[in-house]
């Protein structure tokens, strides 16, 4: 079998998803999840953009070891030499430097010629070298550049240096025909192709970005760059979990495996989720809250009969297993402790009395605890944001024939209680007037979406919202078996993230890669 690196971008284009805002606890809770994962390379962002951005590279850096941790740079020294200051700490370095080769984006971004983008590529790689043994270049829109000009700078790369060539469809424009036949022009037309790796990094606009990877494996491509969920630029970037499902279901298809921990994809694709808001599609490939479900009588006949009827993976294999524990208002500690443990969570005794009290005072409102719930809420504050207003109560008037009202009572940081009322067009609207007029902060709510955390009509409700402020935004979560109360949660969460964002400028709000 041959092995398929895995070059996982969550933190870099991942990060580059409208909305999304990941702060440095969140940015390494992520990567610690992805080495468990077992991804090979974790490009951990983008150092140039802001002193921010490298402190969080550097934080990521010292936190992971088993896997080899990336900055992005452009084709400048003066990226070059941040990448350098954020991997300091890492144990295994290494720097993507990247120039865009389209006749587009030559013509209209960088007002070059090919000589020029020849130049100024080799002599970033031969600067990256000098301070690194591991480089990968990329051709920025490789998808669109002519054959014989991505087989030079190819070529030109390996003299160079490079120890990877990424051959990337920047704008999702490719289909599986036209991509793999890059790779195999690539490979059959630039001399010492054998010393390096060759890496396909797509993008979805099309709907195309699992093919198109799968094609350039097909035809010589070593290493996958992707994201977890898919998420990223736009209509985002390969799904990791769809390559690395893909490789283990048809490896008689593809002759090709990835290293990763499957059983580790559930667990890492619902952190991603959480920690950027961006909420998972119930059809989403692998790791949809309907990947595995049958609906239809004629599908559920045929599993019960047979599995292998209409499943091709089994749940279990992605770290998803039905448990026979259901826990309700009598369970006990010995019975949570074990469903935890069934989980695949590892807390301390503080932490399992903390989980328990919130199981109990669930399980007071709802009949049966599913392990969506625990899951939810032990997930909940995942990363501690301080905590600058906390609220304690909240009263809601709604009736279709008059105006929606709310009252909430928050406490700030410093000890004090504030109460204020509000009306609204709705109920969430009136909570939400209630507490601006508490915070007295300017804030916009750019997105709002809810979900129920599992069935039935006593689900616990999880809520996501956008604040807005300024140039800054900061994604929230709330839950609770109220969905009112959920949405008072997400925004008060919300708000204390953009506080603590305010408070470190250092921060850049959204890359831009010139
Ligand atoms: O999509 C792209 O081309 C990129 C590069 C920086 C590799 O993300
Ligand atoms: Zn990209």
């Amino acid at each position: 079998m041959r092995k398929i690196y895995i070059f996982d971008t969550t933190l870099r284009d991942g990060e580059q998803s409208p909305g999304v805002n990941l702060n440095t606890k969140e940015k390494v809770e992520i990567a610690l999840q992805l080495e468990k994962l077992g991804v090979d390379r974790i490009e951990a962002g983008f150092p140039a953009a802001s002193p921010g951005d490298l402190a969080a590279v550097n934080a990521v850096a010292s936190a992971v070891k088993n896997a080899t941790i990336i900055g992005l740079s452009r084709s400048r020294e003066q990226d070059i030499d941040a990448v350098r200051e954020a991997l300091k700490g890492a144990q295994d370095p290494s720097i993507h430097v990247f120039l865009a080769t389209s006749p587009i984006h030559r013509k209209h971004k960088l007002r070059m010629e090919k000589e020029q983008v020849l130049e100024t590529a080799e002599r970033a790689i031969l600067y990256a070298k000098k301070y690194f043994s591991k480089i990968e270049f990329s051709l920025e829109d490789a998808g669109r550049t002519e054959l014989d000009f991505i087989c030079q700078m190819t070529d030109m790369a390996i003299r160079a240096g490079a120890s990877v060539v990424n051959l990337p469809d920047t704008v999702g424009y490719m289909n599986p025909i036209e991509y793999g036949n890059i790779f195999k022009t690539v490979k059959e037309n630039v001399p010492n192709i054998e010393k390096i790796q060759l890496s396909a990094h797509c993008h979805d606009d099309l709907g195309m970005a699992t093919a198109n990877a799968l094609a350039a494996i097909l035809n010589g491509a070593d290493q996958i760059e992707g994201t977890i969920n898919g998420i990223g630029e736009r209509a985002g970037n390969t799904a990791l979990e769809e390559i690395a499902l893909a490789l283990e279901t048809r490896s008689d298809y593809f002759g090709a495996k990835t290293g990763l921990n499957l059983k580790e994809i559930a667990k890492t694709s619902r952190l991603v989720s959480k920690l950027t808001g961006m909420v998972i599609p119930g059809n989403k490939a692998i790791v949809g809250a309907n990947a595995f479900a049958h609906e239809s009588g004629i599908h559920q006949d045929g599993m019960l009969k047979e599995k292998t009827t209409y499943e091709i993976i089994s749940p279990d294999t992605i770290g998803l297993h039905d448990s026979k524990l259901v826990l309700g208002k009598h369970s006990g500690r010995h019975a949570f402790r074990e469903k935890l443990i069934d989980l695949g969570y590892e807390l301390d005794e503080e932490a399992v009395n903390v989980a328990f009290a919130k199981f109990k005072d669930l399980a007071d409102r709802k009949k049966h605890v599913t392990d969506e719930d625990i899951r939810a809420f032990l997930e909940e504050k995942l990363i501690d944001t301080p905590e600058v207003y906390t609220l304690e109560a909240i009263q809601v008037s709604y009736g279709n024939q008059s105006t929606p009202s709310a009252s909430v009572r928050i406490r700030t940081t410093e000890g004090e209680t504030r109460e204020e009322v509000a009306i609204g067009n709705g109920s969430v609207d009136a909570i939400y007037n209630a507490i601006d007029k508490v915070t007295a902060e300017a804030v916009e709510l750019e997105d709002y979406s809810i979900k129920s955390v599992s069935q039935g009509k006593d689900a616990q409700g999880e809520v996501h919202v956008v604040l807005k402020q300024d140039d800054t935004s900061a994604h929230g979560r709330g839950l609770s078996t109220d969905i009112l109360e959920a949405s008072a949660r997400a925004y008060i969460d919300a708000l204390n993230r953009l506080i603590e964002k305010r408070k470190s400028p250092g921060r850049r709000d959204k890359m831009s890669l010139i």
